[in-house]
């Protein structure tokens, strides 16, 4: 079977864990050469050596996102090593340290520099990397797929606020540079997930209580299963394959339905 992005050089950040390498695995395994980009080197590294094992192609960059010449090194360090840049899947994300015992915080319980550190690497992060591809893009003259991880925060009231707010922040950027990259031919989309297991939040993937932590999370949603990050994945390299050719400005979740509605009654 032909891969979805067969040919093409595809960057992804927050590539050492979760969603990420979800990502990785993925779009190697449809034929894209991965840059795998996180602020972790070790990781980052662990991800590549991954999908090398599965046949794969991919190099490691470490990069803070949240600092605009780490960005562009990476994009350079993919450039020289596979000759050009198709996708970029802008995927890094933190979010407010949790009360030990408590959980989330309210937003009055929110500190200045965890606040600061979440809107830098959720939201500058993201616009450095969509600077960085465009750029790239615009020397190649040949278009390019831009997709973020935004989240159904950034869509809902749903869980942190001022983290809901910085996903808000990428939502509404994916519409409006949408429509002013798009002469361009360069598509700007965003997936929007529900809670995932993964090393997020200070969360464990790995926890003996897995099944059931899942099981809890999935009895949100409608269609009543705790959302993979491999489900995210799949849509972002939908989102940068040339199927999705003709859609730009879309935030698209991948929620299990929990952003559409309730069920009343019955
Ligand atoms: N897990 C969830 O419940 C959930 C829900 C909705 C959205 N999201 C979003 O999904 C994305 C992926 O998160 P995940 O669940 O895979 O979490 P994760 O913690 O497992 O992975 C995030 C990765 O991003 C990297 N990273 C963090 N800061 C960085 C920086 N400044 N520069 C480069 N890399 C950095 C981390 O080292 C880590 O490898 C994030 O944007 C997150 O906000 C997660």
């Amino acid at each position: 079977m032909q891969g979805l992005l067969e040919g093409k050089v595809a960057l992804i950040t927050g590539a050492g864990s979760g969603v990420g390498r979800a990502a990785c695995l993925l779009f190697a395994e449809h034929g894209a050469k991965v840059i795998a980009v996180d602020v972790n080197a070790d990781n980052a590294a662990a991800t590549v050596a991954m999908v090398r094992a599965e046949g794969g192609e991919a190099i490691a960059a470490a990069c803070d996102v949240a600092d605009p010449a780490s960005v562009d090194g990476a994009v350079a360090a993919g450039v020289e090593a596979f000759g050009r840049l198709d996708c970029i899947y802008n995927n890094a994300g933190v979010t407010i340290s949790p009360i030990p015992g408590k959980g989330l915080r309210t937003l009055v319980e929110c500190e200045g520099e965890d606040m600061r550190r979440v809107a830098e690497v959720n939201v500058m992060g993201v616009i450095h990397g969509c600077q960085s591809a465009i750029r790239q893009f615009e020397r190649q003259g040949e278009g390019g797929a831009i997709v973020s991880t935004a989240s159904v925060a950034g869509l809902i009231g749903y869980g942190g606020v001022f983290y809901g707010a910085t996903k808000g922040a990428v939502v509404q950027l994916t519409r409006a540079l949408a429509v002013e990259v798009a002469d361009k031919g360069i598509r700007v989309n965003a997936v929007c997930p529900a809670g995932m297991l993964t090393h997020y939040a200070g969360m464990d993937p790995d926890s003996a209580h897995r099944d059931r932590i899942l099981e809890g999370m999935g009895r949100a949603h409608p269609l009543g299963r705790a959302i993979d990050p491999r489900d995210t994945a799949s849509a972002a390299l939908f989102l940068c394959s040339d199927l999705a050719s003709n859609i730009t400005g879309v935030n698209l979740p991948v929620d299990g339905g929990l952003s559409a509605g309730r069920k009343v009654g019955g």
